[in-house]
């Protein structure tokens, strides 16, 4: 089934307010993207956000949060809530990153219940699962991405959303998953979300995260299962994220 490609950044906890604007010019005049071909998201600090609005505004461009809560409103310092990116006309959220569950307690529960909130709230979520180096080398990929999805499913009662394959060795290590093993892993995915919501699941957009880069996104965006990627080193530089949003095209 044809699924619009969707390329995504992560630009983790870099770069500057101030600065941030300064990368989409060159960026745009590279890439030559054509918004009818490919979806891009930027998910950048919260600090970023507000500055960004208009350039997405003009271009097309969509940006996200890289973490929410999911409460409305109340005591949890340091935590965005979801009707404050609602506020701000965002529709992407970032949830589940393996960074948050490794350094900030993120658990299959929080991320369930942000996925929800965000549905609830016709926002889009891009939900990340992935297996660390020793579930990988145990076997365990399988039982690990099984339980992630399952952890959510019960969620996904309509709307849209992404699911975000970075399998946690490959992340900024420059150990790129093969193609077959992230095919193999998107598969998987697909089919356990077939599971849950029926047909819907040919729909759904599947990103592969970890070590992308210009050199080897086209093999992975050729695979049947792999609809983008979530780029985290290569979406800072202009040239190498425009290359590779040129490949999805
Ligand atoms: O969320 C994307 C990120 O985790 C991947 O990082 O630097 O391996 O592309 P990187």
């Amino acid at each position: 089934m044809a699924r619009k490609p969707l390329m995504a950044g992560n630009w983790k906890m870099n770069k500057l307010p101030s600065e941030a604007a300064d990368f989409f010019p060159e960026f745009l005049e590279l890439s030559k993207w054509q918004k009818e071909q490919v979806d891009v998201v930027f998910a950048v600090p919260a600090t970023h956000l507000d500055r960004l609005l208009d350039i997405g505004e003009e271009s097309g461009i969509s940006f996200a949060p890289q973490n929410v809560h999911w409460e409305s409103a109340g005591a949890f310092t340091g935590e965005i809530s979801i009707p404050m990116i609602q506020d701000l006309g965002l529709n992407y959220a970032l949830v589940g990153h393996s960074e948050r569950r490794q350094y900030f307690a993120e658990t299959d529960e929080t991320v369930a219940n942000k996925v929800g909130t965000l549905l609830s709230a016709k926002m889009t979520p891009i939900i990340c699962v992935g297996e660390t180096q020793v579930e990988r080398e145990s076997d365990k990929t399988v039982e690990v991405i099984t339980r992630q999805i399952k952890s959510f499913a019960s969620k996904l009662t309509g709307g849209d959303f992404v699911v975000a394959y970075e399998p946690v060795w490959a992340i900024g290590t420059g150990l790129t998953a093969s193609q077959e093993q992230a095919q193999d892993v998107h598969a998987l995915i697909r089919r356990l979300l077939k599971e849950e919501i029926g047909e819907q699941a040919d729909t759904v957009r599947i990103l592969y995260g970890g070590s992308a880069k210009p050199a080897n996104i086209s093999g992975l965006l050729a695979q049947d299962d792999i609809d983008g990627a979530l780029v985290g080193g290569a979406s800072l530089k202009p040239a190498d994220f425009a290359a590779m949003v040129q490949a999805a095209m």
